[in-house]
């Protein structure tokens, strides 16, 4: 009935078979994937975890906290914000760190620490990036509550 567009849309399907779509968004492009889905998450930011509690910089902040809680937590709000199908649901960045009186220097040692766990894992850069990129906008809510 449409000649041309039926001629278009297969040449289209056969050039994407033979691989000319791989600049095309699709699910293994995703952050989720890139970090290694959920389970690539958790042992990332178990990682993170220890690096922090080596961290003098910072690990008196996280003396007496419930290790456990705060893994599962941090790896369901990494899986969301990097679109996985996970559901943060601890409290607010502002709320959770409110009367911590955080400064940047802290909150630069974490994101350090972040990106040393990172490297141990073998996050590629542009996932480190991206991941990055999304926890950046919540310094307004942390540092100086
Ligand atoms: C982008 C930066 C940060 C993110 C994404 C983040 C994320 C989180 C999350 C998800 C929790 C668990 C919330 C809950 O239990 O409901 C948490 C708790 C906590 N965060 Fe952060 N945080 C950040 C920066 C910092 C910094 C810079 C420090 C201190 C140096 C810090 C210290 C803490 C402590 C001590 C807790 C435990 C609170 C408790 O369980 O009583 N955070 N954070």
């Amino acid at each position: 009935m449409y000649p041309r567009l039926t001629r278009t849309l297969l040449a289209a399907l056969c050039l994407c078979g033979l691989g000319a779509c791989s600049s095309m968004p699709s699910a293994s492009d995703s952050l989720y994937q890139q970090l290694g889905g959920k389970a690539g998450i958790s042992k990332t930011v178990t990682m993170f975890l220890y690096q922090v509690v080596d961290d003098d910089r910072i690990n008196h902040y996280f003396a007496g906290v419930n290790a456990d809680r705060l893994q599962k937590r941090l790896t369901n709000q990494f899986c969301q914000l990097s679109g996985g199908p996970c559901h943060y649901g601890g409290d607010n960045m502002h709320k959770v760190h409110a009367g911590m009186h955080l400064t940047d220097a802290d909150f630069n040692a974490l994101v350090e620490d972040l990106i040393l766990a990172m490297e141990k894992r073998r996050v590629p850069i542009s996932a480190q990036n991206r991941l990055l990129g999304k926890l950046a906008p919540m310094h307004a809510q942390i540092v100086g509550k």
